[in-house]
């Protein structure tokens, strides 16, 4: 099985040229190109962010950008390349990012869908994720965004 040949580790500055890339094709078509590699060699260096790729056999084929605030985390980017989906690679990405958030004692994960993006949504849901809202506009003006939330720890005692 695929998936069990797929590592996870942290992104390397000779990965950012493809994460645009992916970034530009598979999730920011139709919104302009905001993840260039500038961008993503900041985000690299940034201590409050992880960027990690997904491999097998050393090679590329999904990443995702998670930035940990004191209480939050947000998912900013996530993507598999086409051919390496319905693997459970999004998955193992999505768990190693979590991990860290739970480790590091956040409350909440947000992320924000594309409204266009019907798969998208149902793979978060399985992964655990509520809708919380739609914003208006939220891409660029031209389209709705809707942000889930998942709970990994209750901010109330009922101990
Ligand atoms: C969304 C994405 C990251 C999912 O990655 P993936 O590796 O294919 O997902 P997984 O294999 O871990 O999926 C786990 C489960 O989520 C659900 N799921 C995933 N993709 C789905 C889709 N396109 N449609 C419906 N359900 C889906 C399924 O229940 C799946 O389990 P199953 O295959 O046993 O039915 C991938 O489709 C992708 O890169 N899409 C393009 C970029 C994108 O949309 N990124 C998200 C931006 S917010």
């Amino acid at each position: 099985m695929l998936a069990d040949k797929t590592y996870i580790e942290f992104a390397r500055l000779s990965d950012v040229a493809e994460i645009s890339r992916i970034s530009r094709d598979e999730i920011e078509y139709g919104l302009g190109w905001d993840y260039t590699s500038g961008k993503l060699t900041q985000l690299i260096k940034n201590s409050s962010k992880n960027v990690v790729v997904a491999r097998i056999d050393k090679k590329l084929v999904g990443f995702g950008i998670m930035t940990y605030r004191k209480d939050q985390a947000n998912l900013d980017l996530l993507a598999v390349k086409e051919g390496f989906r319905r693997k459970k690679i999004g998955t193992q990405i999505v768990l190693w990012l979590e991990k860290v958030a739970i480790t590091s004692g956040i409350f909440n994960i947000f992320v924000q869908v594309r409204k266009r993006n019907p798969g998208a949504l149902v793979f978060y849901e399985h992964l655990g994720f509520r809708k919380l809202d739609e914003i208006r506009g939220l891409y660029n003006d031209v389209e709705n965004g809707v942000v889930m939330v998942k709970l990994l720890r209750s901010m109330v005692n009922t101990t």
